[in-house]
């Protein structure tokens, strides 16, 4: 028994557990339920009562020395795993990301009118008939339809991908009480063949303003104020244009001026760039929202995200736009 003990005693000192497999094994080796410890103590059972009163002590000792010896030894295996990280070692340099150039502009832009006390309002991409043309005096059956070639849901033609955000003036007409001043972002959908200047999805920002006694005048100068603040220019004009749910309606450009051949290239030669449509809100679109056009008149305005960004940025193709190639985003 003795010379047993000693053995034991000096295995137990000898292990050396720098890792975790080595503290398992010595698990294993002494304290598991078929190793060394439990083994001595079986014979320790055997023994008659006056050597058991000899050798309990010792016994007892070598159980607890292989206990703590298995414990320190844990916490070792522990510790050393985490010194052996070289905290000092360089490491890659992660990529930082960067804005959307697309959202840089729809950012400027919803900040611009914000100065102006326009708020920031959205609606759905899935569109029902109503919001995105009933309400907006699109007729029944009528070409002007057309106008937008439109994706409509297979199972249910009454809804459809919006064709412009336009379909949120009625959302939020419905919504709130004048006085209305809001700038609405989001995508927009056409069935439209895929080219290097047209997509199937674009970005549009719709603005709507509706109070008592709001006339062309203001329309014009919000529009100027915009063209100032976001193009730095500060000539507009307006052309006569139609759209079902502004009368009358307008077309802006902004003059862009000859200065080189990029502008030469840009405006076709003219000087001229046009940047939205708009118009003064008709009074059915009112009607059709609730809001008594006897009392209140407004205007509206919608303009191209992507057009904006190919032509400030000299981006020649708009399917970069949405490609999500990092070496083309990384530049903005
Ligand atoms: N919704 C029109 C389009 O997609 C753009 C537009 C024109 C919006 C005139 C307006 C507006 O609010 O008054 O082409």
């Amino acid at each position: 028994m003795n010379n047993e003990i000693e053995r034991l005693e000096k295995a137990i000192q000898s292990f050396s557990i720098e890792t975790p497999e080595q503290a398992e094994e010595f698990r294993l080796t002494f304290l598991s339920r078929k190793g060394e410890i439990p083994a001595l103590f079986e014979e320790f059972k055997k023994l008659p009562s006056e050597d058991k009163r000899t050798f309990g002590k010792p016994v007892n000792a070598l159980k607890q020395l292989a206990e703590k010896t298995y414990k320190a030894g844990l916490e070792d295996a522990a510790s050393s795993k985490s010194e052996s990280v070289d905290y000092t070692r360089a490491v890659n340099d992660l990529p930082i990301g960067s804005r959307h150039p697309l959202s840089i502009i729809r950012d400027e832009i919803t900040d611009i009118f914000a100065r102006i006390g326009f708020d920031v309002s959205y609606g759905p991409e899935i569109e029902d008939d109503w919001h995105n043309f009933s309400a907006l005096n699109f007729p029944e059956e009528h070409p002007a339809r057309d106008m937008q070639d439109t994706f409509f849901v297979q199972k249910d033609p009454d809804f459809a991908l919006r064709t412009h955000t336009s379909s949120v003036q009625v959302r939020v007409m419905e919504n709130e009480q004048p006085p209305i001043r809001t700038i609405s972002p989001g995508r927009v959908y056409r069935n439209e063949a895929i080219s290097a200047r047209s997509h199937c999805f674009f970005h549009q920002i719709e603005g709507l303003y509706i109070d008592k006694g709001v006339s062309f005048a203001d329309l014009k100068q919000t529009i100027l104020y915009f063209a100032e603040q976001f193009f730095g220019k500060s000539k507009i004009r307006m052309r006569p244009s139609y759209f079902p749910f502004t009368e009358p309606s307008a077309e802006v450009d902004v003059y862009w001026g000859l200065n080189n051949e990029v502008d030469y290239r840009l405006t076709k030669g003219t000087g001229w760039l046009e940047i939205m449509g708009c118009g003064m809100v008709d009074p059915a679109v009112l009607q059709a929202s609730n809001i008594d056009p006897e009392v209140y008149s407004g205007f509206a305005f919608g303009m191209g995200v992507e057009r904006i960004a190919l032509n400030r940025y000299q981006i020649p193709d708009i399917r970069m736009l949405s490609e999500n190639d990092m070496r083309f985003l990384k530049q903005f």
